[in-house]
Parts: structure tokens; C-alpha cells; sequence
């Protein structure tokens, strides 16, 4: 049975039964952050078995490619030592969401097994997960495996990450007889070739959450991956994966390179295994639009290449040739795999450009990693020496560990990674010095700037570049998701520069779309930063450009209203008025200049108005390009302090009200600013100051919330518009009188309470000494002791009031007596007792926060003593 024929009868089988056929995904997932590769046919049925999404069918089947390279499953090590491992491989499967479950998934598989596959009943063993009664009595009791055939294992336990689906499985193996070494599952020799596993049927049944708590799923699903590679081994009578014939050529012609033609030899060659086997994962990466690159899957590329080149070098094939394999790579597999010819001409380009680049220095690196080793005195080589060749030669670690352990020795890996830490710190705090764009050296062709009359067309993708430490780089291309600069040959996208910021929008390929979040310029090179929302894209590519038109036309109006607010400042202040910078957003515009003075409120009202009437005169908007010299002949204005060429573009009202030399993007006449609104008006630095204003749409949306905000005063006032002015005034003088009344009122209050007061007042010699508990509001305490003071004359009070269970104390002191009394001695003194705190001056002394309250009366009854005793002992 042939590879194809057996993934074309898997698929048959299944749709027979009802299965929906379901075309293999990319090795990318879509939208799944935990996972950077594809590791299982289930991959792209994540959410329909979490129950997270409602497909049309409840099952399906699929021939899944697959790759093993990165994250939780990983089986980059151990390709070309054993006979089954692969980084690439396919994977025939079948999945249930919320249809059937074990029965039927274990009914179909043996079905197939023995009626389609013919396999030998009696050579079949089983694995369960120890937990799993259910699985062993159907395998059991419904199929007739004999119970010692059933081996229970705690590895039947298959999860798709860190967090997804996950849960119990059952594997089927087959016995390929004693000329084999190896056996059963569960024995000392299992790790042996004799006894395969070819089939895992995963029973998930929750959704393991970061923290490792296993969710239960509301309907358990069905997920199976049967190993096409060994399976198609096993039909074939071969005892590797790399005998099958869908790798018979691309061995062959490995072989061939290395003048290796005895079949035997190249089949078994390790390195011949390893670099088949990487080629496949090259080719199906780069289809599926990723690039080599020094950061996750591009990184991943990039190490299989490197493998895949050092591994051609031990067989001794010192030119570039990897790119050639895509022949025989598509004999075998293009009928099957369409994007793979789709892709034909970028897989041997990249593959071409990563391995000129590679090849020298990985010569040379393996060459000094040889001599580091021959000079080494232990059998671990220093972790510096080997960041050193990673540094210069790029030569990835594992690279480097695999060689190294050819010859008995081991890296420091520990200080390896100390070394690289060091590096990363160090270059991120240089790149905050030199990350930013404008001052990398790029060597692009200056990009032909369109945008003054296009917003959209056609275009060709010179290059691509990402940041890399705080640097660009060079980039072949880019996949989704990944951020970096794209450089066209001709755009209309204006980068940020005079006080206008950059644009965005969107650029096209027949791949991919790169969304561009903003327009830089490095001189006259135009850098579209962004990130590839959806496909790939790759340098030299046509494409088209976007520009964001909205945003771009509130740009533009606010630009021209800028000049038109620099014209009427001149006008209305003097043409003394210089600018001194500028911001042109889509949402408003900033202006700062020279000017001495505040700006009266009359003064902006006119240059508003001003600016309004040459809107609404709707005057063309002409630019030119001339001579500086006869720009200045001409009157335009100049921004004080720049430095311009000998040609200057000139931006004009047709009216001549304003002209200026300026670069940016203009509306064609002034009417389609619509309207222009300042909304705020400040002084900055001495001698400076800003107006910031809106146009357009935000204008007219100010205009509506005002006038909303005005009909809400309104019906709030139970009146109309125009006369809820009137109706404020009203409210406002209604509000003083009633205000003057309770004044009223309350002095009224007060003399009452003052004048029963003073009856109170003891009087000693020529001297009124009075203290007293009093109902009152604290805020007037003052003002009663501002009414007791006169009536008593030469005197000493002390008044106290409660307020929310807290004592208030206030003393006067007439001046004739503060020789003898201090008020605040005297506050203190009566203070201490109700527990209130203060002080003051001679005359007048205030206290407060007394929680005492049953003291207080105690406390102003010993006022008179105190204040008799002191007088007494002047005296
Ligand atoms: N997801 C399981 C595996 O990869 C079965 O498809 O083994």
C-alpha cells in the first residue's frame, strides 16, 4: 500500500462514515497564541471540542501536516537517530464534538485496522490509562483483545499544550514479529522497534487552565492521530519511516549529493534521515508563510535550516543545494499538497538566501569549535567560548551541543545563557540611544512619495525590515502576526514631519495584508510600520497601498487650518507672530508662537471668525514649487530656525490670504475644513504661547454636544434656549435673597444668644468674667464672641459648644488684660480637661476635638477661679 493510497483510503473509510472530510490547516494556528505549531490533527478543532464553537458536522477527518519543533512537543532531538521520529509528518485522524464517544471511536478504529488494513488481530496490543475501566471492557469485552493484551499505562494521558483540550487515551501497536528487537508496551523492551504504536485514540475530556486545574468539558470528545509515516511502514513491510516511498526520492537525491548511490548507504544514513527530514519542515514552514528570523517560529526555521546545512556538511556537501530538494520533494507530495507548488518559488529562494548566508560562517564556526574543544582542558566547554561562536559565527546552541557531543564533550550552558542574558541587557539599553529609526543607516533606493494626489495605488515591496535589539534588520518576509517596516517603491502613505503625523492604513500582496500603524522616513526612505494581519507578505512582492482616508482628510483639514490660523494671528496680533511648532493630528491641531502678551478674549473671537470666513470663502489651495528666493519674494513665510533646500514647495490660498513653505498634505480648498473651532488658548514659556483648535467633524461634533448640553440646561430649567439665560439670572438673584435673609436671620440669632449671655457674666472688680456652654453652630461660635466683646468691655470669655459629640472651645481676651491672661494658656487650661487640643494668640485662642463632653461643665465652672487667681497674684 502506498503512502497516498493509504491516506486516501483513512479518509474514504471515514466519510463513509459520516465523517466530515476537512482539508489539512497550516502548520500555523489561527488566533491560538498557546501553541506555535500545529502538533496534531486536533489543532485546528480546538474550539469545536472545547465546546467553544458550533461547527456545521459533529465529526470529521482530516491528513493533518504536522511539526514537532518548539514548545511542549518537541522531537527536534531525536530525528535521524531512531526510525520514527520527525520534526515534519502527517497525521490521519478522526474527531467527534459532542457526537459519539469511546464506543464508537474504538468500533471505527478496529474496523478499519482489521478490515481495511488487514492487520493481524493477534499481533494487536492495547494501552489505557490506568483510570480508564471503560476503554479496557470495550477493547475487552466488545472487540475480544485478550486482558493480557491490555497493558494499563499513566503515560495514556495526551494534552495539546500548557492549557486546552486534554485527557485519557488508548494506543494501539502492532507486532512486526522477532526480527525485531523490542516488546510489549509496559516491558523492559518497549523502547525496542519491535512492538509499534501507530494509533492514539484521545478520549478528551477537559480543559487544563494555566494554573493546571483540569476543567471538566460539558461533552467529552473524540480525538484520534494514527502516524501516516509508520503506519504507511508498516503496510510496506519496512522497519524506518524513511523506507516508505514518499521518501525515496528526496533520500536519493540527498544521496546523490553527497556521491552516496547505494541505496542502503543513504537510507540509512543518519544525516541523509536528518536532512530529509528537515527539508520537509523547511518547505511546509515557508509555504505556510513563515521567514527565517531571530525570534519564535521564524526562529525555529531558521535553527531547522542551520541543522539541516551542518548535517550537508558532514556529508561532506560543501555546495549550496538544499534549494533543489523542493524536485523531489514535490514529486512525492505536490499531488497532495497544492500550496506546496503554490509556493514553489519562494521555497527555493529563501531556503537559497538562508543557506549562502549560513554556509560560510558555520564552516568557519564549526572550524574554531573544533579548536576550542581540541584546546578545552575539561570536557565542558566554557559557556563564553561558546557564546563567542554563537555571537560571531551564529552558530545556534544546540548546533553547537550536538557537535560537541560527537566528540565526548558537553557546554556550559548554564554560563552560556549568562553571557546571552548579559548581551540582551546590554544592547537594550544601547538601543534606548539608537532604536530609534531615523537614525539607522538603510541602504534603500529614496521611495517615490505619491501621496499629495494619491491615497491609494499600486506598488512593489523594496524591503523589510525588523527590530532586532533596538536595530533593523533585513527580513526575507513576514508572517501573520509579526511586527516590522515594510518599504515600498512608490507610496502615498505621508511619514510624520512638520508638526503632521504619519499615516495609516493598509498595504496588499496576492498573500497577505500588512496593517500600518504609522509612516516614518528615514531621508528620503518612507518606513510603513506595522504588523501582517492576515497571510505573509515578502520583499519585492507587488502590492497596493491604502492610505486610511478619514483620518487622512481630518489630517488635512487641520493642517490647512493651521495655516489659516497662522495667517489670521499675523493679522490680528501683528506680524511679529512667529511659529514656534505645531502638532497636525486627525483629531485637533496644536499651535505654539511668539506673542508678549495674553490673548484677549475679543482678540481670539476675531481670529476664530477670521479663520471661519476664509472656510466658508472656500478658496483653492495651490502648491507650488519654486526657488526659495522667489518663495520669499513672493511674501510666503518661512518657519524661523529651518533649514530648506533650494527648491521649496509653497502651500497658497488662492486668495493670498496665507502662504508658507510646508511639505505636508493639504485639502484642495479651504470649504472642506467645514468649520474651525478653538477650544483652548494658554501661555507655555515666556514669550510663547498656544491654541489648540479643531475642524471638521470634531468641530461639528462639539457644536452638537454644546448645543445638547444647552437643551438639557434647558429642560432642567423648564425653559427654551433663548431664554434660559434669563432664567439663570432669576434663579441667581432669588438665591441671593434667600441668602441675605438666613444672614439676616442668623444675626438676629446671634445678638439674642449674646446678649442673654452677657447677663451671665460674673463681675469681679471693674472685670467681666463669663464662660459658658452654648447652643450654637460651631461656624458661628466666632461671631457670638464677636458680639459679647463690646458688651462686656474689660473682660475674659470662655465659650464651649458640642458639635457631633466632639467639644469646641473659643477665649477673648480684652487687651487691657493679656499682661496678666493669655487666652491660650487659658484654652490650654480647660482644654486639658475636656481632652480638646489648641492655642493662640493673647487676645484670642481657639480649641477642639474634646471627647471629654461630661467634663465640660466642670471645666467652665473653674474658669472664674483661674482667671481670679492669676489676677490676684499679678496684683
Ligand atoms: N492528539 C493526539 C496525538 O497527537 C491524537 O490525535 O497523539
Amino acid at each position: 500500500m502506498r503512502t497516498a493510497d493509504l491516506r486516501a483510503s483513512f479518509l474514504d473509510y471515514f466519510e463513509t462514515n459520516e465523517h466530515h472530510r476537512a482539508t489539512s490547516a497550516p502548520l500555523v494556528p489561527a488566533n491560538d497564541p498557546t501553541v506555535l505549531f500545529t502538533v496534531a490533527g486536533m489543532v485546528q478543532f480546538k474550539d469545536a471540542l472545547l465546546g467553544n464553537e458550533k461547527l456545521d458536522y459533529d465529526s470529521a477527518t482530516s491528513c493533518q501536516r504536522c511539526l514537532r519543533a518548539g514548545g511542549k512537543h518537541n522531537d527536534l532531538d531525536n530525528v535521524g537517530y531512531t526510525p520514527r521520529h520527525h520534526t515534519f509528518f502527517e497525521m490521519l485522524g478522526n474527531f467527534s464534538f459532542g457526537g459519539y464517544f469511546k464506543e464508537r471511536a474504538i468500533d471505527l478504529a478496529w474496523d478499519f485496522v482489521v478490515q481495511e488494513l488487514k492487520l493481524e488481530k493477534d499481533r494487536i496490543w492495547i494501552t489505557v490509562h490506568p483510570t480508564d475501566r471503560e476503554a479496557r471492557e470495550l477493547w475487552h469485552k466488545k472487540i475480544g483483545i485478550k486482558a493480557d493484551r491490555i497493558v494499563e499505562h499513566e503515560d495514556n494521558f495526551w494534552s495539546m499544550g500548557e492549557t486546552g483540550p486534554c485527557g485519557p487515551c488508548s494506543e494501539i501497536f502492532y507486532d512486526q514479529g522477532p526480527s525485531l528487537a523490542g516488546g510489549p508496551p509496559g516491558s523492559k523492551e518497549e523502547d525496542g522497534d519491535r512492538v509499534l504504536e501507530f494509533w492514539n485514540l484521545v478520549f478528551p475530556q477537559f480543559d487544563r487552565q494555566p494554573d493546571g486545574g483540569l476543567d471538566p468539558l460539558d461533552q467529552p470528545g473524540v480525538d484520534t492521530g494514527m502516524g501516516l509515516e509508520r503506519t504507511a511502514a508498516l503496510m510496506q513491510h519496512v522497519t524506518s519511516n524513511y523506507e516508505i516511498d514518499i521518501f525515496e526520492k528526496l533520500l536519493q537525491s540527498i544521496g546523490s549529493h553527497a556521491s552516496i548511490s547505494d541505496r542502503e548507504d543513504y537510507v540509512q544514513h543518519p544525516s541523509v534521515r536528518v536532512v530529509a527530514d528537515h527539508y520537509r519542515a523547511i518547505a511546509f514552514l515557508i509555504a505556510d508563510g513563515i521567514f527565517p528570523g531571530r525570534e519564535g517560529r521564524g526562529y525555529v526555521l531558521r535553527r531547522i535550516i542551520r541543522r539541516a546545512i551542518r548535517h550537508s556538511q558532514k556529508l561532506e556537501i560543501n555546495q549550496t543545494y538544499l534549494h533543489t530538494l523542493l524536485d523531489p520533494l514535490l514529486e512525492s507530495m505536490g499531488d497532495a499538497y497544492p500550496e506546496l507548488q503554490h509556493a514553489e518559488e519562494r521555497i527555493r529562494r529563501v531556503v537559497q538566501i538562508e543557506e549562502e548566508q549560513f554556509a560560510s560562517t558555520l564552516k568557519n564556526g564549526l572550524h574554531r569549535l573544533d579548536r576550542a574543544i581540541a584546546d578545552s582542558e575539561s570536557s565542558t566547554l566554557n559557556g563564553e567560548t561558546a557564546f563567542n561562536l554563537y555571537d560571531t559565527y551564529g552558530l545556534p546552541l544546540d548546533l553547537m551541543q550536538e557537535a560537541s557531543a560527537e566528540r565526548g564533550f558537553q557546554i556550559d550552558v548554564e554560563s552560556f545563557e549568562k553571557h546571552l542574558f548579559e548581551q540582551r541587557e546590554k544592547s537594550k539599553a544601547a538601543s534606548k540611544f539608537d532604536g530609534d529609526v531615523k537614525q539607522q543607516v538603510l541602504k534603500d533606493e529614496p521611495t517615490v512619495f505619491e501621496g499629495y494626489t494619491e491615497v491609494r495605488g499600486p506598488s512593489q515591496i523594496a524591503s523589510i525590515y525588523q527590530e532586532v535589539d533596538g536595530r533593523l534588520e533585513a527580513v526575507e518576509g513576514l508572517a501573520t502576526g509579526s511586527e516590522g517596516f515594510l518599504i515600498l517603491t512608490q507610496t502615498g502613505f505621508y511619514p510624520e514631519a512638520g508638526g503632521q503625523v504619519g499615516d495609516t492604513g493598509e498595504i496588499r500582496t496576492d498573500s497577505g495584508t500588512f496593517r500600518v500603524q504609522d509612516t516614518t522616513n528615514n531621508g528620503k526612505i518612507i518606513l510603513h510600520r506595522g504588523v501582517v494581519n492576515a497571510g505573509f507578505v515578502e520583499a519585492a512582492m507587488d502590492c497596493s497601498y491604502e492610505v486610511g482616508f478619514s483620518r487622512r482628510q481630518d489630517i488635512m483639514r487641520n493642517h490647512t487650518a493651521t495655516h489659516l490660523l497662522h495667517a489670521a494671528l499675523r493679522c490680528v496680533l501683528g506680524s511679529q507672530v512667529q511659529q514656534r511648532g505645531s502638532l497636525v493630528a486627525p483629531d485637533r491641531l496644536r499651535f505654539d508662537f511668539t506673542h508678549h502678551e495674553p490673548i484677549e478674549q475679543r482678540e481670539l473671537a476675531d481670529i476664530e471668525d477670521m479663520v471661519n470666513d476664509h472656510v466658508l470663502a472656500n478658496t483653492s489651495m495651490n502648491a507650488s514649487v519654486c526657488s526659495y528666493e522667489t518663495a520669499m519674494d513672493n511674501g510666503a513665510i518661512a518657519l524661523f530656525g529651518e533649514k530648506y533646500g533650494d527648491e521649496v514647495r509653497v502651500l497658497t490660498t488662492a486668495n493670498g490670504f496665507s502662504s508658507e513653505l510646508c511639505g505636508g498634505t493639504h485639502v484642495s480648498a479651504t470649504g472642506e475644513i467645514g468649520l474651525f473651532q478653538i477650544v483652548s488658548h494658554s501661555g507655555i514659556a515666556a514669550g510663547i504661547r498656544r491654541i489648540e483648535a479643531i475642524t471638521g467633524r470634531q468641530a461639528v461634533r462639539r457644536v452638537k454636544q454644546n448645543n445638547d448640553l444647552l437643551e438639557a440646561i434647558s429642560a432642567r430649567l423648564n425653559t427654551t434656549q433663548s431664554t434660559a439665560i434669563e432664567r439663570i439670572d432669576s434663579l441667581l438673584d432669588e438665591n441671593q435673597e434667600l441668602h441675605d435673609a438666613s444672614r439676616n436671620q442668623s444675626l438676629h440669632v446671634i445678638e439674642e444668644a449674646s446678649r442673654d449671655l452677657a447677663k451671665q457674666a460674673k463681675r469681679v472688680n471693674d472685670t467681666n468674667i463669663l464662660s459658658a456652654q452654648i447652643e450654637i453652630n460651631p461656624s458661628e461660635l466666632m461671631a457670638v464672641m464677636d458680639a459679647l466683646r463690646p458688651k462686656l468691655g474689660k473682660s475674659v470669655i470662655l465659650l464651649g459648644v458640642i458639635q457631633k459629640d466632639e467639644v469646641q472651645l473659643v477665649c477673648g481676651v480684652s487687651n487691657v488684660l493679656t499682661e496678666q491672661i493669655h487666652a491660650g494658656e487659658l484654652i490650654r487650661f480647660v482644654g486639658d480637661q475636656v481632652g480638646a487640643r489648641g492655642g493662640g494668640r493673647p487676645q484670642m485662642a481657639r480649641a477642639g476635638g474634646g471627647k471629654k463632653l461630661d467634663n465640660l461643665q466642670i471645666a467652665l465652672d473653674s474658669v472664674a477661679e483661674w482667671v481670679l487667681n492669676r489676677l490676684d497674684r499679678i496684683a
